[in-house]
């Protein structure tokens, strides 16, 4: 795999990442001790973070997976959400986490979190790896969050540029000419 020709720089080592996963999952243990929590990864992008950052949560928390789509293979929101794979799980009664890779327009979430209140949850909050603030054009709160990024197409450590990359276990901003 040569990077290096895709690569305009690396943005999140994985040192950093770590680093970052441990005092999210600190405050995560923290703010949940004693309450039946449920983290929901959402597919495929949040893999990755959601494997790290649930180790470092010190509580019995359930885990679930969903799949949304609203990015096709392009870089830019469409702005059209759609459940590709639901939850398994009741969520009724339970703190749910909402585990994302990363937020731009907010719609995906925004969406999310409107369709899981919807069931009967004790809370819905949500804990981003990633935040790019420039692209929000929904409101949504994000209880924790790893790190505000430029509005830059970032690849990597779950993200994927045309399905791929996913693997590569740091986080890196793609050059331009790659996807325009
Ligand atoms: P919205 O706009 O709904 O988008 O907040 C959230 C989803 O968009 C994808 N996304 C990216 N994926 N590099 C990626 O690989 C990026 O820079 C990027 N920005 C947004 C991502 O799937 C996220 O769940
Ligand atoms: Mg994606």
């Amino acid at each position: 795999m040569d990077l290096n020709k895709i690569t305009k720089e690396v943005m999140l080592t994985r040192e950093e990442l770590a680093e970052k996963t441990r005092e999210l999952g600190a405050a995560i243990t923290r703010d949940y001790e004693g309450k039946d929590v449920l983290l929901v990864c959402v597919l495929n992008g949040a893999v990755m973070f959601m494997s790290d950052l649930m180790k470092e949560i010190h509580l019995p928390v359930e885990i679930d997976f969903m799949a949304v789509s609203s990015y096709g293979n392009s870089t830019k929101s469409s702005g059209v959400v759609k459940i590709i794979k639901d939850l398994d799980k009741s969520v009724e009664g339970k703190h749910i986490l909402i585990v994302e890779d990363i937020i731009d327009s907010g719609l995906t979430l925004h969406y999310l979190i409107d369709n899981l209140k919807s069931r009967g949850p004790a809370s819905v909050e949500i804990c981003t790896l990633l935040d790019k603030p420039s692209g929000r054009k929904a409101d949504v709160h994000t209880k924790y969050k790893g790190f505000d990024i430029k509005d830059e197409f970032v690849v990597g450590y779950g993200l994927d540029y045309a399905e791929k990359y996913r693997n590569v276990p740091y986080i890196f901003v793609l050059k331009e000419e790659v996807y325009s």
